[in-house]
């Protein structure tokens, strides 16, 4: 591609999921002209403006169309195994992203951004932190597939055109019927376990689609960024939550779509709190006993990458999910 179209054109799939619809509306916002990848059954919310292109992300026809000619494509489309079969996983996060890339390099366009998880590394030995350095051997099928498709992207990058990979960890959000309902649902509910072991890193949704941005704006070629938030314990998370609301435990119902979505986790902590806690499935269940803290300092320093406080995040969030079940 030769510069830069006025305006520029993005093509995101993965376009009508939480952090691609996020994503979406920032670039329209922005004045990009976006087009969005959703499926025939896909519900595509309240998205106006995106130009829809529906198919798979297994279907090369469609994905020619969908990129060709794009500045940037955002590749969000992805699955885990809390809403299907190890083979369906590896089908879209691998064989998905196979054909993106296929797609991108039979077109002309700009830049990949590929979306991964913070999953592929992990903190080792007695680090505190994981790095994107650290890259660990996967854990279960999502892992693993997301593994596979970084590989893929880094070939591309090396070989065929222009893409960066991004690694974010569990991301915090309106419109996260699982991780993000269920961290809420422990914060103001008193029927959720006082304490849990392990920790993670939270990061806001908007901080996220601006770190997809600056790694589109600003990455090196071939280079993966982590794109992390506050590291911290389940229970420090969860009493910040409380805090942020109110301190006093809310009478608010567990919407259904976090039932719904909550997916296999530490059963250890379901069995605990009579609900799914943890963003993990069962094989990485031993994991959500772990501290599980990332660095996003070459993010920082390499994209201007920055994150905010878990409590700027937690009104917003809140708004959502009291909508969510009245
Ligand atoms: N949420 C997190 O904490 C987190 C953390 C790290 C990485 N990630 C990664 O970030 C990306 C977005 O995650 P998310 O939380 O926004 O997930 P999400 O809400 O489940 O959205 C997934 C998106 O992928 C689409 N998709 C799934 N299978 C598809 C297929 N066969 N063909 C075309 N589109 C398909 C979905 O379409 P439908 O609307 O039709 O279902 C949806 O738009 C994923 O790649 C995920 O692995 C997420």
């Amino acid at each position: 591609m030769t510069g830069p179209t006025d305006p520029p054109i993005a093509a995101v799939t993965g376009a009508t999921g939480f952090l691609g619809s996020r994503l979406c509306r920032r670039l329209l916002a922005d004045g990009w002209t976006v087009r969005g990848l959703c499926r025939p059954t896909s519900d595509r919310g309240d998205l106006e403006g995106v130009e829809w292109h529906v198919g798979d992300v297994l279907d090369t026809e469609t994905l020619r169309p969908l990129v060709d000619g794009a500045d940037a494509v955002f590749h969000l489309a992805g699955i885990g195994l809390w809403s299907a079969g190890p083979e369906t996983v590896r089908e879209v996060n691998r064989d998905g992203t196979e054909r993106v890339l296929e797609a991108c390099r039979d077109g002309d366009v700009g830049r990949v951004v590929f979306t991964s998880t913070s999953g592929t590394r992990r903190p080792q030995g007695d680090a505190d932190f994981a790095d994107e350095t650290d890259v660990a051997e996967p854990i279960g099928a999502y892992q693993a597939s997301k593994a596979e498709a970084e590989d893929l992207v880094d070939r591309y990058a090396d070989t065929d055109g222009d893409a960066v990979t991004v690694h974010p960890t569990s991301i915090f959000g309106p419109g996260d019927g699982a991780f993000t309902a269920q961290l809420l649902s422990m914060g103001v509910e008193r029927t959720m376990p006082a304490h849990l072991p392990g920790g993670l890193s939270i990061v806001g949704v908007s901080d996220v689609v601006d770190g997809l941005l600056a790694a589109y704006d600003r990455g090196t070629a071939g280079e993966h960024y982590i794109l992390g938030g506050e590291n911290l314990t389940y229970d420090r998370a969860v009493s910040r939550i409380a805090e942020t609301v109110g301190g006093s435990p809310a009478r608010i119902r567990v919407p259904a779509t976090a039932i719904h979505a909550a997916g296999p986790v530490a059963e250890v902590v379901d069995a605990v709190a009579d609900r799914r806690v943890f963003p993990f499935d069962r094989e990485m269940a031993t994991l959500a006993t772990r501290r599980l803290f990332y660095s996003s300092r070459k993010a920082s320093e390499e994209l201007g990458y920055e994150y905010r406080p878990l409590e700027a995040h937690v009104p917003e969030a809140m708004e959502w999910y009291q909508a969510e079940i009245r």
